[in-house]
């Protein structure tokens, strides 16, 4: 079946949505996105996602071009058309097209480039990988300084996933100043104990919506949250680790730079927190 695609207030197949050589997305990675999952033909944690596309427009001096009920009616019209039970939904918000290439932003009346897309993923919460846990490496974070700010740029996080493919595993994990900030599309984190520990939220990491949900249940189930950076050695020694992101939900880490974590086996924490996640998020899906 062909794609249905949303692009600047039509719906067309895929193959008909055309986007301006001079599209600043294309020309300077001047855009923002989202991806918001779909779990039995419902959104999850669309609110927060909306909040977020909010902001980094906001940050980029960029309009907001739709209310959140016409943002939710466009998302919920996409997962009719593609009848999508399980998947993602890809929003994106550029500064449009100027007419020409020039690095100063053009005029306020410049149009933005709306395209939303879905990607049909039949059982992504029963992702066989959250049995067996990811293995990941370590490799020098060398991003911008704003990354709060979920813009398009992803060329570094692709490459640090291909770092991660020829090593034969299967994520990166950026270090800066001998922490961690976070995974290539993912926040990362240790369970030592009862404890989990997240870098704090900054500049230096985007504020995941996942993460916002999982501590907020973490601390619910009367675990403790300890919001700082750590090291490698310091994730390599401690009893569990994961990541987090709105398509993976709540991923176990077992290995890190070929070092197990605990056990090297997928533990007791980490899948009671992608139990819970699911199950809440689930029931609050609209
Ligand atoms: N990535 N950190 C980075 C760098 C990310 O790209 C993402 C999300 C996250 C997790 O955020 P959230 O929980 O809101 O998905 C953290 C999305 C899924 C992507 O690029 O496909």
């Amino acid at each position: 079946m062909t794609r249905t695609v949303y692009l600047n207030g039509a719906y067309l197949p895929e193959t008909e949505a055309k986007v301006s050589i001079f599209d600043r997305g294309f020309l300077m990675a001047d855009g923002v996105y989202e991806v918001t999952s779909v779990l039995g033909g419902k959104l999850i944690d669309f609110g927060g996602h909306c909040v977020r596309l909010a902001r980094s427009l906001s940050e980029l001096e960029m309009q907001n071009p739709h209310s959140e009920a016409e943002w939710l009616a466009i998302h919920r019209e996409l997962v009719q058309l593609n009848g999508i039970t399980d998947g993602m939904i890809y929003l994106q918000v550029t500064r449009g097209n100027p007419g020409d290439r020039d690095f100063a932003y053009p005029s306020a009346d410049t149009k933005p480039t709306v395209v939303l897309f879905t990607q049909d993923k039949p059982g992504l919460a029963e992702n066989p990988a959250a049995k067996t846990g990811w293995r990941v490496i370590s490799v020098p974070d060398v991003r911008w300084g704003r990354r709060d700010i979920k813009t398009v740029q992803l060329l570094y996080p692709s490459m640090a996933k291909m770092m991660a493919k020829k090593a034969g595993v299967d994520d990166s994990w950026f270090v800066e100043d001998g922490v961690v900030t976070e995974g290539t599309s993912n926040n990362a984190y240790i369970v030592k104990g009862n404890k989990i520990i997240t870098r704090q939220l900054s500049h230096d990491i985007l504020h995941g919506i996942t993460r916002a949900a999982v501590l907020r249940f973490a601390v619910e189930a009367q675990m403790e949250v300890e919001e700082r950076p750590f090291t490698i050695a310091e994730a390599q020694g401690a009893d569990e680790a994961f990541i987090t992101s709105a398509s993976a939900f709540v991923m176990p880490v077992v290995e890190i730079d070929g070092a197990s974590v605990g056990s090297g086996k997928v533990g007791a924490v980490v899948p009671r927190l992608r139990e819970i996640y699911l199950d809440e998020m689930r029931k609050a899906a609209i």
